[in-house]
């Protein structure tokens, strides 16, 4: 009796019958499995004809072959045939389409055996039953729609139309049930996505034909299987990033992702670059798992601004898509403002006007924006500034007046900052050269020089030295000088004192004799060798000082030797009388021509004194009777110099009243006599006279002419006649000292035998040319010797000799009377 699910689902209805067969004494029962114990089954003796009564007797009884069971009993009484056991079909029969029990009903009185046919009718007492709860299917998700997969049946014990006869799957998308052989089948629908579910539990349950049909479920649970169908997914097309300029090494400049929905190795997405060039792909890398985008070398904003990357996306089987990476590089404040020198003038003359352009300076930063924006400026306090002009050129140009004198070249600091933050700077340094022009004159370092010279000084010997400084460059600085063509005392400058033209030495050209001058002014001038040449000059004045080079004349009376002038002294001269004046000069000044008169031998030492400073002869006591009448008296003037000089004469006193008594005074005077000679000196005699007088007149007509408070040539009472006065003498001082203006050898004398007006010029006068000797007037002196004005309460005298032809003439010039 084996029934499967689809005969019930084709066979229709089922029908349970109980039955009953007799046949050759055989009783056959038909009833359903499971009945209770004591249940009647049927009647046994009526069946087969027998009393019921009898039954007992008989000893009826259910037998069976071998140690088979006793299903059923016999009621003796009744006859009835009942359920002695538990009866299940399944357990008996299985799936057996027929289940029939075989028993044997045994009677005695006679022997009778009789066969009874238990057919076991099934009834739908057992479920259906799906061999595993748990139903693990794998599907992948590449299945198609109408695959399928078959499910073992599930198993119902029963039988027949109890046997399985229906499945049902739980509602869901994806699956419907299939039949297939031995099995159900769940078909494919709708295709699976994993991506979208990954495990699928379907509940499925089979039924049986009973009524209610009885049912058993499993579960399925459906794991849906990767398949890799799905390609990567970037999440942006185009990736925007931007990283400053030097960042370093291994920075993240942007990541990349994409995502792919497989699972597992299909799922596992690589990236990698796509086509670039060499170039571009040393600089960054990317993270093959994680899309990481990193530099590999310092990127630098002003070789490449931007970059655009490709980059794929591959997953495990090789599915790939494709991103861009667009990567800006931002710029850093990384280049320093660069200034070049785009022209300088150099040197520039000290001389330019303030404003004029020196130098053009460009700018220039690599950087942009901000960066690039560049400021130029000189921090120095130097007479330059820079004006900005077009676009990033300046004009470098003087401020003020340049003196090269003062600052000769200039380093310039040019800084540059631009205005980056933090903002860069640098600098440059110009140096400019100022170029000399000739501004500057030489310029002496005293306001003026003296120089002081003793007389008597040798030619060629240094007076002094005048320096002048010219700050100028080179030949524009060097100074040369000169002496300024002048005259002095009538002569050229040049005669009396030269110049060294490089050192500016002043020499002596010649001797100086301080009785001739005392001072004189030259003017040296310094000049330099610029073109044109600037020339300043100076005042040198040179002063020659004395020397005791002259002893004292003794003009009164004349000199040792020479004199036969006598001095009458009158026999009633009382003591302190003056008998007679040595006259003396010395033509030095000052201390050398301070003179003291002493008599060192007189005939009668008692009887003359003399004035140690007036030269005055007085008698020291009245004259006698007794005393000699020739008194000679030697007496020696000396003056004060270092060492001192000095002269001697002899004076000759006659103690009487009248010359003619003193018939030996030829005596006296001459010891040789000569005729000639003595008409020679009456000769000159007169010629004396003859020029004492004019000389005279000539004196009393001045003091005519010019009457003022007359001055006394010495303190004594005593006058000396100016005759006496050599020619150029003058009283200076006020010393009672006549110094001579012009040197002279020989002079007037009155004892002479020859008679010798010899007048001996001074080397001053062969310099002089005739000429200017004849223009020379006393204020030319005064001008010589402008010091000498200085002291005015004394008279000052200059005589100047004017020499023509013999004889001598002689003029003067009076500032003050002798007298
Ligand atoms: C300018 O610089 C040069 C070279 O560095 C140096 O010899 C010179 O003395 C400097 N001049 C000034 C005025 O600083
Ligand atoms: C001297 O100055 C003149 C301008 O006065 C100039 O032309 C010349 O170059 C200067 N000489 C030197 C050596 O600087
Ligand atoms: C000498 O210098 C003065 C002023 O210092 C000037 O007046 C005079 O002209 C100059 N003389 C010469 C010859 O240069």
């Amino acid at each position: 009796m084996a029934v499967t699910g689809i005969f019930w689902r084709i066979g229709g209805l089922a029908i349970l019958f109980l039955f009953f067969h007799v046949s050759n004494g055989d009783v056959s029962y038909s009833f359903p499995e499971e009945l209770k114990r004591g249940s009647v089954i049927g009647n046994i003796a009526k069946d087969l004809g027998l009393e019921a009564n009898r039954l007992s007797t008989r000893k009826a009884r259910i037998d069976t072959d071998g140690g088979d069971k006793h299903y059923c009993d016999i009621n003796l009484r009744t006859g009835d045939l009942t359920v002695a056991e538990r009866i299940d079909r399944e357990g008996l029969c299985g799936d057996k389409a027929s289940c029939v029990l075989k028993q044997e009903l045994m009677l005695e009185n006679p022997l009778e055996l009789h066969r009874i046919s238990l057919h076991v009718q099934d009834i739908n007492d057992n479920s259906p039953q799906f061999n595993k709860e748990l139903i693990h299917i794998d599907i992948r998700e590449s299945a198609v729609k109408g695959a399928r997969f078959p499910i073992e049946e599930a198993h119902d014990a029963d039988i027949g139309k109890y046997s399985i006869q229906t499945y049902k799957l739980q509602n869901n998308d994806n699956f419907i049930l299939g039949v297939g052989t031995n099995s159900v089948e769940l078909v494919l629908n709708k295709e699976l996505d994993r991506e979208v579910l990954t495990e699928l539990d379907l509940i499925l349950t089979a039924l049986d034909g009973g009524s209610p049909p009885r049912s058993g479920t499993a579960l399925i649970r459906v794991s849906v299987l990767d398949a890799n169908d799905n390609v990567p997914v970037f999440s942006q097309a185009i990736y925007k990033a931007s990283v400053p300029e030097n960042s370093p090494q291994g920075t993240v400049v942007a990541t990349v992702t994409a995502t792919d929905a497989d699972a597992g190795v299909n799922g596992d997405v690589t990236y990698e670059f796509g086509h670039m060039s060499e170039e571009v792909k040393s600089m960054f890398t990317i993270d093959h798992k994680t899309g990481e985008i990193n530099l590999k070398s310092t990127v630098d904003f002003e070789t490449a601004s931007s970059f655009e990357l490709r980059v794929t996306a591959k997953d495990g089987l090789g599915l790939t898509s494709y991103a861009k990476v667009i990567i800006d590089v931002t710029d850093v404040n990384d280049n320093p403002p660069i200034i070049y020198l785009k022209s300088l003038s150099n040197p520039i003359p000290e001389d330019v006007s303030p404003g004029t352009e020196v130098g053009i300076i460009n700018v220039q930063d690599r950087d942009s924006e901000n960066n690039r924006q560049v400021r130029c400026s000189i921090q120095q306090n130097v007479p330059f500034k820079l004006v900005p002009s077009i676009k990033n050129y300046y004009s470098l140009v003087t401020t003020g007046q340049l003196d090269r004198e003062l600052v000769s070249d200039y380093n310039i600091t040019i800084s540059a900052t631009d205005e980056g933050s933090p903002p860069l700077s640098s600098s440059k340094t110009v140096h400019l050269s100022v170029a000399d022009v000739n501004d500057n004159p030489p310029a002496f370092e005293e306001q003026s020089y003296s120089a002081y010279v003793s007389e008597n000084n040798k030619p060629g010997s240094t007076l002094c030295s005048v320096a002048a400084r010219d700050p100028d460059w080179r030949q524009n600085g060097t100074v040369i000088y000169s002496l300024l063509p002048a005259e002095v005392n009538g002569a050229p400058v040049s005669s009396y004192v030269s110049v060294n033209g490089d050192t500016g030495v002043i020499h002596a050209v010649r001797s100086f004799d301080y009785e001739q001058f005392r001072s004189f002014k030259v003017h040296v001038m310094a000049r330099d060798n610029g073109s044109p040449p600037l020339s300043s000059n100076v005042t040198v004045s040179v002063f020659v000082s004395d020397v005791n080079d002259n002893s004292p004349q003794i003009l009164y009376p004349a000199p040792e030797g020479n004199s036969f002038m006598t001095e009458l002294v009158p026999k009633a001269a009382h003591g302190g009388s003056l008998v007679s004046k040595v006259i003396a000069v010395d033509a030095d000044s000052g201390q050398n021509a301070w003179l003291s008169y002493h008599i060192v031998k007189s005939t009668d030492p008692g009887l003359f004194t003399i004035g140690v400073h007036s030269g005055e002869i007085r008698t020291q006591r009245d004259v006698l009777e007794s005393d000699s009448m020739k008194q000679n008296l030697i007496v020696s003037v000396k003056d004060n110099g270092q060492p001192s000089l000095s002269a001697t004469c002899s004076m000759y006193l006659l103690i009487s009243d009248n010359l003619a008594e003193v018939p030996e005074l030829k005596d006296i005077s001459y010891d040789e006599k000569n005729s000639k000679l003595t008409s020679y000196l009456i000769i000159a005699l007169v010629s004396v006279s003859t020029f004492f007088l004019t000389f005279i007149i000539i004196i009393l007509g001045v003091r005519f002419c010019r009457r003022r408070k007359p001055r006394l040539l010495f303190d004594g009472a005593v006058a000396i006649p100016s005759a006496y006065l050599p020619p150029n003498y003058a009283d200076v001082d006020g010393t009672g000292t006549l110094r001579s203006t012009y040197n002279y050898d020989a002079y007037l004398t009155t004892g002479s035998r020859t008679s010798d007006f010899k007048f001996v010029s001074s080397y001053n006068d062969n310099t002089l040319p005739a000429d200017q000797t004849l223009r020379k007037s006393p204020s030319d002196f005064a001008d010589a010797f402008g010091d000498s004005d200085g002291s005015p309460e004394v008279g000052t005298c200059h005589v100047t000799t004017v020499r023509s032809v013999e004889p001598v003439i002689y003029s003067l010039s009076c500032r003050s009377s002798f007298y």
